[in-house]
């Protein structure tokens, strides 16, 4: 008996030594990041630990608080240099950071101290319909403009360049000749939340 508390004591400790620390980057809505939040709520190897915004405004701080996530924002002027947002995450250990709906450029700085650490997604089938202006509804106008047939999603590595990284993983879905762009965001919203997540835990714990 005083082994087997022992040995569960044990496990404990290293769950806890292994455990990866996320941050989650979020402009707006945050309905990704919620998404994500819940995913990993009781996950024994992945935390999410904090989100941060560009928007002191934004409803994901909202979202995140209500869910008990340590929730903050920078200004403008800290993002261009980074050092703040660095320290932010130092300060609360974080491995791994995903993009949700974040807009902004990622600052050199954070880019060096998290290698290969950092991805985004993105609700088009990149390189197609990708770059500085192209996020949001305005993806899907541009889709639904263009009379594309498909449509989906692109997670990927970030790197220097508006969505240039290396892809992850693509997953497809129809455009329909009915669709709006409610529809269409609809049906990518929830491609994002059905696969995001799962990426994200295979990146980290291989599963
Ligand atoms: C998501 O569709 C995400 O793919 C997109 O912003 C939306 C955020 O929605 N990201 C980009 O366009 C990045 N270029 P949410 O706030 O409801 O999670």
């Amino acid at each position: 008996m005083q082994v087997f508390a022992h040995f569960s004591r044990l496990c404990a400790f290293f769950r806890g030594f292994m455990k990866r620390n996320i941050a989650v980057l979020a402009s707006g809505n945050g309905t990704n990041a919620e998404n994500i939040i819940r995913y990993f709520s009781s996950n024994e190897y992945i935390d999410v630990s904090l989100v941060i915004s560009n928007r002191q405004n934004a409803f994901v701080l909202e979202r995140a608080r209500a869910l008990s996530i340590p929730a903050i924002s920078y200004e403008k002027d800290e993002w261009s240099s980074g050092k703040n947002v660095l320290l932010g995450l130092r300060k609360y250990k974080i491995d791994f950071i995903v993009l949700a709906g974040f807009m902004i450029r990622i600052p050199t700085n954070i880019l060096h101290a998290y290698p290969d650490k950092i991805i985004n997604i993105h609700p088009s089938l990149l390189p197609r319909f990708g770059g500085k202006g192209m996020y949001g509804d305005f993806v899907h106008e541009a889709v639904l403009a263009a009379g594309e047939k498909e449509s989906g999603i692109t997670i990927h590595y970030v790197n220097e360049h508006y969505d240039e990284g290396a892809v992850i993983r693509q997953i497809k879905c129809p455009v329909l000749s009915t669709d709006t762009l409610q529809t269409l965001s609809q049906r990518i919203h929830e491609l994002e939340y059905k696969y995001y997540p799962s990426v994200i835990e295979e990146l980290l714990i291989g599963v």
